[in-house]
């Protein structure tokens, strides 16, 4: 499909000129005399290529029309020769580039070519970052439960607001993936989404990389640099364990929430942004306030909507559901068929306590369906980190909870040790934890066991 070039140009040679080649390189033309004849053209044309100099409305008062009514059209301006401060003048009010008067054939090709591939690029970013949106719909966040509706409820309410939003919640609950949700269900959807991962920066470097620099700020700042901020004009940004953030970048932080506005390091000049804050926090800031490690000014600034996303065992009726939908796409990834969870499967997953949460369960289901072989993800195809609640039905007890069959009391505590040193590599002190023993009692009874 050839895309459209709407010429404005009064001078009749010129624009016949122009449009005879344009053709002639495969493009369909449109042509106009003025600005006037120009608009309703606009509409069905890619790129908008106009004189400065029209009779009536000159070019410059086109383009700031065609802002308003076709923004992601370029326009690209032709000056005449010797006004380099129009084409500057245009270029800061939008124009994708300029052509200054008399200009070549090939010339007016490489620019018409550059426009057009940056205008597709842009489109495909567009494309992309709704797909991504459509990856954070809700239909990807599985909360069954009461409590994860709540969440999801209140992230409908709040994601077309600019309000700061913190949510707390222990690793691997979905902090991240909430994050991402609100902005893809904002009006920012389609602007920047910066995630800033506090713990990952050292402390000399972040201000540097959340404020950015100029050049010459510090050794080797060679060239000026906008930071993390910068990025999310208009966008997002999300702070991730802001728990960890030192005292001397709170005050920073505390600024930019308060009056969007910071400096580049080694400047003065003032710069304003519109961002919108989501932070994220697996630490109680609460206690870091009491313990003096987070700024009580900057907690009421991020505490404006807070969310708790709880933890996993908190809500064990969304395990089903989820174990289910890692379990669809991971047999997709694979490209097998969709498998099945056995009763008991289901049952171990539920009674288990997920100290890692979501996260933790991800993995789980990912390498028990390397162990399972047919349609079918048995309760044997699970393997799971950490002992199983104290009082499961999984813990080598019998159905009713007594003895296995023909086991007596000491050769179940031996058995019981002897897993703990397993799952600990023989880790005495770790073992004796698991058991809830001192360390002293397990020497006691490994020497009794004659394992000391
Ligand atoms: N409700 C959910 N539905 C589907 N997938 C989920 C859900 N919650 C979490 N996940 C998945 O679990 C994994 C961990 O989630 P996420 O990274 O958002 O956790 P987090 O709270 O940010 O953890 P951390 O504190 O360690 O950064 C991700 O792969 C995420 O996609
Ligand atoms: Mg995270």
């Amino acid at each position: 499909m050839s895309q459209r070039i709407l010429i404005v140009e009064d001078e009749d040679k010129l624009r016949r000129v122009l449009s005879l080649h344009l053709q002639g390189e495969g493009y369909e033309v449109d042509e106009a005399r003025t600005a006037e004849e120009a608009m309703p053209l606009a509409d069905r044309a890619a790129l908008v290529l106009t004189d400065l100099r029209l009779p009536t409305l000159d070019g410059l008062t086109l383009m700031e029309r065609l802002r308003l009514t076709t923004p992601a059209t370029p326009v690209v301006v032709m000056t005449a020769y010797g006004s380099v401060e129009v084409a500057v003048e245009a270029m800061k009010r939008g124009a994708a580039d300029f052509l200054p008067k008399p200009f070549s054939l090939d010339h007016l090709m490489t620019v018409v070519r550059k426009v057009m591939e940056v205008k597709t690029l842009r489109e495909e970013n567009v494309r992309l970052k709704e797909e991504l949106g459509h990856r954070y719909a809700f239909d990807n966040i599985i909360g069954r439960g009461a409590r994860m509706r709540e969440i999801l409820g209140s992230v409908e309410r709040v994601a077309p607001t600019r309000t700061t939003v913190l949510l707390c919640g222990e690793s691997g609950v979905g902090k991240d993936l909430i994050a991402r949700a609100i902005h893809f269900h904002s009006p920012r959807a389609r602007h920047p989404f910066v995630k800033i991962n506090c713990t990952a920066i050292p402390e000399n470097l972040m201000e540097s990389e959340l404020f950015g620099y100029e050049k010459g700020a510090f050794t080797g700042a060679a060239q000026a640099k906008p930071g993390k901020f910068e990025q999310a004009d208009t966008g997002t940004v999300f702070l991730d364990e802001i728990g960890d953030v030192p005292p001397s970048i709170q005050v920073k932080l505390l600024r930019v929430l308060q009056e969007r506005e910071f400096e580049r390091l080694g400047s003065n000049k003032t710069r304003s942004i519109d961002v919108r804050v989501i932070a994220a926090t697996n630490v109680d800031l609460q206690r870091a306030i009491e313990e003096g490690n987070f700024r009580e000014d900057l907690y009421y600034r991020l505490n404006v909507f807070p969310m708790t996303i709880p933890s996993l065992r908190d809500r064990r009726e969304d395990i089903p559901f989820l174990a289910e939908h890692f379990l669809a796409r991971f047999a997709a990834q694979q490209g097998r068929p969709p498998l099945k969870l056995s009763a008991e499967a289901q049952r171990k997953l539920v009674q288990y306590d997920w100290p890692g949460n979501v996260r933790e369960l991800e993995n789980a289901i990912e390498r028990a369906l390397v162990m399972a072989a047919g349609d079918t993800l048995r309760e044997d195809d699970i393997r799971l980190d950490h002992a199983p609640r104290r009082g499961s039905a999984s813990a080598g007890l019998n159905g009713d909870g007594f003895l296995p069959e023909g086991v007596t009391l000491d050769q179940h505590e031996q058995q019981l040790i002897r897993e703990a040193l397993r799952r600990t590599g023989g880790n005495k002190s770790q073992a004796a934890r698991l058991l809830g023993l001192s360390r002293n009692a397990l020497r006691y009874r490994l020497a009794q066991m004659g394992l000391e």
